[in-house]
């Protein structure tokens, strides 16, 4: 025991003041009790900030080191620091302690019975058009493109004019175009006919190199039991300085055999005409059809899934980028198209009725999120 501890003293020290003597141990063994009593972390916060905090007990005890002589700073510093040092470590393995025992009850609190049969009313479907959506952009993914994206209200520029299609020019007639009604400048907007607008906005926006997909609605005036007003489309753009038509080829064969999971699908391009590309072309996949059903990947048939080219010089033009130094290509095709024709399903219309059993029997399940090394479709 300290004999200077002991002593009572009249000195302006808050340790002494008013004559209060203080047992250290006592003190000690008085916070370390309250610190192995604290039940939770807010509770030890507590204790802690009384020893410890600005105007905790054992802060007063080391500001009254200021007022001591040498002698006394000399023995009480380091006894005071010791005391310091053993509440601050004691809080602190009270802390991990209450902190593991907190984590082990929340643990054992959110625990979840994986074996718990899904409750039948949490059943919802995946519709094809996302379930194909999700299956093209895993595969395109996988060769490096992103997903940009356009507006469903397109002006006459993007939709039409940039790509190729001035006015008058027979394709507009072709594209069977909702128009909307004049805006105050007299202009005339309409529901994009194709996804290729994307095309022009995201070489707008953004400096070449180009690799993006852009999966979307699009619309036409047209409905039989292969067309709807409203339809899905995706976009494909390649776009930097050594791209050719190789490559064009190379790229939507592998995505042709990805998607229809048939390694040796037979394939052919076709010599085509799209305003937009030059040369263009459509591809179609082997098939057969017998007895009033589809297959896909044998017989001697063929089948058309799209349409596709190297982009027109004239695109590059009017979206600032130099056709002598730049070059590339581009595809389109019908989402609900191949979705019909991967998963046998026979009419288009079908797809947006929203009837239940039409979902219940076409539809995914919702955990099975397509990827390629896990298998698209299951
Ligand atoms: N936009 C064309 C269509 O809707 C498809 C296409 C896109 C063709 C890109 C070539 C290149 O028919």
């Amino acid at each position: 025991m300290l004999e200077w501890f002991r002593v009572s003293r009249n000195n302006s020290s808050p340790y002494f003041r008013d004559g209060m003597m203080q047992d250290l141990p006592q003190l000690e063994s008085e916070l370390l009790g309250a610190i192995d009593g604290a039940r939770d972390l807010a509770a030890l916060n507590e204790v802690r900030v009384s020893a410890l905090g600005k105007k905790g007990r054992v802060t007063a005890l080391m500001r009254g080191l200021g007022q001591m002589d040498a002698a006394e700073r000399a023995q009480a510093g380091p006894a005071f620091n010791a005391l310091k040092d053993k509440i601050a470590e004691a809080v602190e393995s009270r802390r991990a302690a209450l902190a593991d025992a907190e984590l082990d009850a929340r643990l054992a609190q959110e625990k979840i019975d994986v074996t718990l049969p899904v409750r039948p009313e949490a059943q919802g479907h995946i519709h094809p058009v996302s379930q194909v959506t999700d299956e093209l952009i895993a595969i395109f993914a996988d060769m490096g493109f992103s997903v940009a994206e356009g507006p469903d209200i397109e002006d006459d520029f993007h939709n039409f004019t940039a790509l190729n299609i001035p006015p008058e020019h027979p394709a507009r007639q072709m594209h069977d175009t909702f128009y909307l009604a004049e805006g105050p400048d007299g202009e005339r907007k309409v529901l994009r006919t194709h996804t290729s607008p994307v095309q022009i906005r995201h070489m707008m926006n953004t400096p070449p190199p180009h690799r993006i997909i852009a999966p979307g609605r699009t619309y036409r005036s047209d409905s039989d039991i292969t067309h709807t007003p409203m339809f899905h489309q995706v976009e494909g753009l390649v776009i930097d300085k050594t791209t050719h038509m190789g490559h064009l080829k190379g790229c939507l064969e592998e995505f042709a055999r990805a998607f229809f999971e048939v390694d040796d699908l037979r394939m052919r391009f076709r010599p085509s005409y799209f305003p937009f590309t030059e040369p263009s072309a459509e591809m179609d996949i082997g098939c057969e059809r017998k007895d009033g059903e589809l297959r896909i990947g044998v017989g001697e048939d063929w089948l058309e899934i799209l349409g596709c080219g190297m982009v027109h010089p004239k695109v590059l033009d009017h979206v600032g980028i130099d056709p002598t130094e730049y070059q590339g290509f581009a595809f389109g095709m019908g989402i609900d198209r191949i979705a019909m024709l991967k998963y046998g399903i026979p009419d288009l219309r079908a797809f947006f009725e929203s009837d239940l059993r039409w979902l219940r029997h076409y539809g995914f399940v919702p955990l099975d999120v397509p990827t390629l090394a896990q298998g698209l479709s299951r």
